[in-house]
C-alpha cells in the first residue's frame, strides 16, 4: 500500500518515518517534505501544495490513505475534497477545523458545552476591547481570532502590553485578516500540556502524554515559538488526572460537536493549563497534532501505525490498543538564527548523527542538496534521545545536539526541566 503525508516539518517527518516502519507499506509518499524525507530511501518527497494537484496525485498513483500534519490545509477543506472523491484521509473536516482555525469558534463551543476554559470576551471594536482590558485588569491574555502560525497570542503582563497588544492587531492589521477579530481572556496559571487523542467520529483513542517548551530561551524566557522542545510521556498527567480531561474535557467536546451537528474524525490535541490543585482547563484547541509532540510520541509507538490510522477511518478506533516504549522520548528543536521572528536560511548543516535505537533526528527547516543539507525554515530539526528515564533520554538527545553545526542555531539547553524536577515515578 502507499500512502501519503502532508506537510514539511518535523511532525511529518516522524509520521512518515513511523509508518515507513510498516511491513505492508510500499511507499510512503510525503508532500512537500524537507530534506530529510527526501533522504529516507523508504520515503519519496512530492512537490505538490496544491489540494486538487495533490487528490489527483492520489487518484493517479493508488495512493491507498491520506494523513495530515498541519493545520492550514485543513482549514482550507482538504478532507472534505478527498472524501468527495473517495479517498481516504485521516483528519477533521473544514467545519470540525474551526475549534482550531477559530478562537471565537472555540471559546463559544466551550461556553455551550460547559468545558473548562478561561473566562473571555470577543471583539472586533478596538474602543470596546481597550474599555474591557480597563475593567478586567492585568495579566490578561489576547488572542487573534485566526490562525497565525503560534504568533497570534499576547500574554499581557501589564496593562500597556494589552493595550499595544489590541493595536496591533485590530488597529495596526497587523496579522491581516487573522487578527479582524480578537478574544481577550482571563490569565491562567499553572502548567502547561498537550493532551492529544485520535478520534473516528465518536471513539476516542488518546496517545501517550506528551509536554513541549513554548518559550524560545532557557527558563521559559523569550518570544512563544512553535515548540522548541518535547517529551513523553508526562509525569504531570497522572492517571487520576488523564481519566478526568478525558471525562470533562475530551468526550464533552466529540459529544459536542456532534451534538452540534459536526462528526469530528482527526487528530484532536487539547493545550490545557493544570493549576497548582491539579485541576485542568483547555487554553486551545488544535485539530492536528503538535509539533514538535509528535517527535517523541511516535519515537515511542510500537503498535503498526497504519493500521491505527485504518482503524480511524473505518470508525473502529475502539478495537485497537496502543502500545507504546516504555522509555521516556525527549526532543530537543534547533532552530535557525533569527528565529521566530525572521529566521535565516542557507546556513550549511553538519554532524547530524545516523539513527541508532536511542536517538533518533527528525528534520524540518531543512533542504537536501544530493546529501549535504542546508536550513531551509525556521525551526530546523528536532533530535530526539529515548532513554529509562527522563534525564538520560535528555542526555542523548543532547549528544547529537552537541554533533551537529550551522551558523547561528539556536537551542534551549533545558528540555524536560519540569519532569526532572518531578518525584521519579
Ligand atoms: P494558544 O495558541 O491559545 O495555546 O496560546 C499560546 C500560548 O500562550 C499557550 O501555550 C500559553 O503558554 C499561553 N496562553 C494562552 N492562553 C493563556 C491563558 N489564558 N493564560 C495564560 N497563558 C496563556
Ligand atoms: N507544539 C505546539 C503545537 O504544535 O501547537
Amino acid at each position: 500500500m502507499k500512502i501519503l503525508v502532508v506537510g514539511s516539518g518535523g511532525r511529518e517527518h516522524a509520521l512518515a518515518w513511523k509508518l515507513a516502519q510498516s511491513e505492508r507499506i510500499q511507499t510512503v509518499y510525503v508532500a512537500p517534505g524537507n530534506g530529510g524525507t527526501a533522504c529516507d530511501n523508504r520515503l519519496k518527497n512530492v512537490p505538490i501544495t496544491d489540494l486538487n494537484a495533490l487528490a489527483e496525485f492520489v487518484q493517479k498513483e493508488h495512493v491507498g490513505l491520506t494523513v495530515v500534519g498541519p493545520e492550514v490545509p485543513l482549514a482550507a477543506g482538504i478532507v472534505d475534497l478527498f472524501r468527495e472523491q473517495g479517498l481516504k484521509i485521516f483528519g477533521p473536516t473544514r467545519e470540525a477545523a474551526q475549534l482550531e482555525s477559530s478562537k471565537d469558534f472555540a471559546k463559544a463551543f466551550m461556553q455551550r458545552h460547559g468545558i473548562p476554559t478561561a473566562a473571555y470576551q470577543t471583539f472586533s471594536d478596538a474602543a470596546l476591547a481597550h474599555a474591557y482590558i480597563e475593567a478586567q485588569g492585568a495579566p490578561i491574555v489576547i488572542k487573534a481570532d485566526g490562525l497565525a502560525a503560534g504568533k497570534g497570542v499576547v500574554v499581557a503582563m501589564n496593562l500597556q502590553e494589552a493595550h499595544d497588544a489590541v493595536e496591533s492587531m485590530l488597529a495596526g492589521n497587523l496579522l491581516g485578516d487573522a487578527g479582524a477579530r480578537i478574544v481577550i481572556e482571563e490569565f491562567l496559571a499553572g502548567e502547561e500540556a498537550s493532551f492529544i487523542v485520535m478520534v473516528d467520529g465518536k471513539n476516542i483513542l488518546p496517545l501517550a502524554t506528551s509536554q513541549d517548551h513554548k518559550r524560545l530561551l532557557d527558563n521559559d524566557q523569550g518570544p512563544n515559538t512553535g515548540g522548541m522542545g518535547a517529551y513523553s510521556p508526562a509525569p504531570i498527567i497522572t492517571p487520576e488526572l488523564h481519566a478526568r480531561v478525558i471525562r470533562e474535557i475530551i468526550q464533552p467536546t466529540v459529544q459536542g460537536m456532534a451534538r452540534d451537528g459536526i462528526v469530528f474524525t482527526g487528530f484532536l490535541y487539547a493545550g490545557l493549563m493544570i493549576d497548582a490543585k491539579g485541576n485542568p482547563k483547555t487554553l486551545e484547541f488544535n485539530c492536528r497534532m503538535g509539533d514538535p509532540e509528535t517527535q517523541p510520541i511516535m519515537a515511542r509507538l510500537k503498535t503498526d501505525f497504519v493500521s491505527v490510522l485504518e482503524h480511524a477511518i473505518s470508525g473502529q478506533l475502539d478495537s485497537i490498543e496502543l502500545e507504546w516504549d516504555r522509555r521516556t522520548a525527549l526532543g530537543v528543536v534547533m532552530a535557525a538564527q533569527g528565529y521566530p521572528d525572521a529566521p535565516v536560511k542557507g546556513a550549511h548543516i553538519t554532524g547530524i548523527p545516523a539513527e541508532t535505537a536511542d536517538c533518533i533526528v527528525f528534520h524540518a527547516g531543512t533542504h537536501s542538496d544530493h546529501g549535504t543539507f542546508s536550513v531551509s525554515g525556521g525551526r530546523v530539526l528536532c533530535a530526539v534521545g529515548l532513554g529509562d528515564n527522563i534525564k538520560v533520554a535528555q542526555k542523548h538527545a543532547y549528544e547529537a545536539v552537541d554533533a551537529i553545526k550551522f551558523d547561528g542555531a539556536q537551542a534551549r539547553r533545558d528540555i524536560g526541566w519540569r519532569a526532572l524536577k518531578k518525584p521519579v515515578r
